[in-house]
């Protein structure tokens, strides 16, 4: 496969398709899991017909490089990315899915997703706007869209059910749901995990505003799952044009969301198909955010 191929959907016969996420197909292979991220991207909650080339690769690398670099704070659910050392009948659809897959061990997902946010954005912003809290924190007043909080905070949230928005919760209900003393705990991993990824991330230039972590347990173990600070499930922004006030241009899906201000589109399924260079914009930029991350150039 060349790397301007894009795999919009994968139909690996042998193994279990378990589900298909906006983004990703996930199947179950023996007691393992395999993740496999597409070039799939969508906008406003609507996967658009077109894929962008290298964007399952990129994703693939950075949750790769995070999970190795979180592994001091929380043990994680990343076997392998090497297609060579999975299960052969993974390997049997290497063509398709080298570079793109993670090969995980799996684990009951707790029901919440654990989020941490340094900046004021998205349903942080909303809630502020309305009654100057977040997920029930109180903040101080004053603040603008996409300014610096005076410390990060954790707003979880509920998983939503297919279709659904994910609903911000405060502290007291996540307590009801996965119990206290597992609510604390997942406060304090999801605030020293963003703390080190924020810190890092200022050191390569881009502002990691906030992100969305999951875990799950084996074993009695807590574990961290699914993806790590991809630009997928975290904010991220160029340092160097943060300028709070007003949105900031979000590091990778810029060209997309140019492109959709510009056309008529009532933002319901099915999204037109997007014009090449708005593709290969958006191209670069997962390719940037990637090497401002780990500086290496994806191949
Ligand atoms: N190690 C693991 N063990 C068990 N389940 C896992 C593991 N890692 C991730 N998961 C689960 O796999 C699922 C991945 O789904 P994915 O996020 O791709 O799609 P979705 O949540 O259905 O929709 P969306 O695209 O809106 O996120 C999540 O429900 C996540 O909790
Ligand atoms: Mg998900």
């Amino acid at each position: 496969m060349s790397n301007n191929d894009v795999v919009l959907e994968t139909d690996l016969t042998g193994l279990q398709l378990l589900n298909r996420g906006k983004v990703r197909d996930l199947y179950a292979v023996d007691d393992a899991l395999l993740i496999v991220t597409t070039d799939r991207i969508s906008a406003f909650d609507v996967v658009l017909p077109s894929g962008i080339p290298d964007k399952g690769r990129v994703l693939t690398a950075i949750s790769t490089f995070w999970f190795k670099r979180l592994a001091d704070i929380v043990p994680h659910h990343l076997i392998t990315t090497d297609v060579e050392a999975m299960p052969e009948s993974v390997r049997a659809h290497a063509d398709v899915v080298a570079g793109r897959s993670m090969y995980v061990r799996r684990c009951d997902p707790l029901p919440v997703e654990c989020v941490a946010r340094g900046y004021l954005a998205g349903s942080g912003l909303k809630e502020y706007d309305v009654s100057q809290t977040v997920c029930g924190l109180a903040l101080p007043e004053g603040l603008v869209n996409s300014s610096r909080l005076p410390e990060a905070i954790f707003t979880p949230a509920t998983k939503a059910e297919v279709g659904d928005h994910d609903e911000n919760i405060d502290f007291a209900r996540m307590c009801s749901i996965v119990g206290t003393e597992t609510s604390e705990r997942l406060r304090e991993l999801t605030l020293s995990l963003y703390a080190h990824g924020r810190d890092f991330a200022e050191t390569c230039g881009v502002i990691l505003a906030d992100t969305k972590f999951e875990f799950g347990l084996s074993d009695g173990e807590l574990i961290l799952i699914d993806e790590a600070l991809t630009p997928d499930s975290s904010r991220y922004w160029e340092a160097s044009a943060w300028e709070p006030g007003h949105s900031q241009s979000s590091f990778d899906k810029q060209p997309v969301r140019d492109w959709l201000d510009g056309i008529d589109w009532d933002k319901r399924p099915p999204a037109p198909p997007m014009p090449e260079e708005a593709i290969e914009a958006t191209r670069a930029r997962y390719r940037e955010i990637h090497r401002r991350l780990t500086g290496e150039e994806l191949s």
